[in-house]
């Protein structure tokens, strides 16, 4: 599904209508340049599935997990390697079925994930306006 939303109030719509179809044991990786919108459309995700705490980017700790309705993990890969991610857990959450992972920039790890992924493409159009396709 493609959408342009022209406001972070229609990205918001986009991210809770996807929520609402979100089950335990999805993987959600988020492509984007930087600004794209990977890590709102992950706050706002995580937000309408019950996380009450701030979500902020991972960026520095690759990994930050949350309890909302599942538990829920978000990885930021970028720039690191394979052994990285699995020193910052990524194999043992990626055993955990029941939660769901979020990853931003997961092209380093991709050779670590071992099920159907849902891809999530921002791209950036102008200030305010981005292209979310959505593929499941
Ligand atoms: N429609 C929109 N959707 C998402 N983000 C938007 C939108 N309009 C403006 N923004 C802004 O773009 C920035 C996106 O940053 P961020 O989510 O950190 O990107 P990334 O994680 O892809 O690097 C935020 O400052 C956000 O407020
Ligand atoms: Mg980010």
């Amino acid at each position: 599904m493609k959408y342009t939303v022209k406001s972070l109030q229609e990205t918001k719509d986009v991210a809770e209508k996807f929520s609402s179809k979100l089950k335990q044991g999805d993987i959600v990786l988020l492509n984007g340049d930087l600004g794209a919108g990977k890590t709102t459309f992950t706050q706002f995700v995580f937000s309408f599935l019950g996380v009450k705490q701030v979500v902020n980017s991972p960026t520095f700790a690759i990994l930050k997990s949350y309890q909302g309705k599942f538990v829920l993990h978000h990885f930021d890969t970028y720039r690191i390697s394979v052994e990285e991610a699995i020193e910052a857990g990524f194999d043992e959450v990626l055993e955990d079925k029941d939660s769901v992972i979020f990853i931003e920039w997961s092209e380093n790890i991709k050779p670590l994930i071992n099920r159907p992924t849902i891809i999530i493409n921002i791209s950036r159009i102008d200030d305010t306006t981005r292209v979310i396709d959505i593929t499941e």
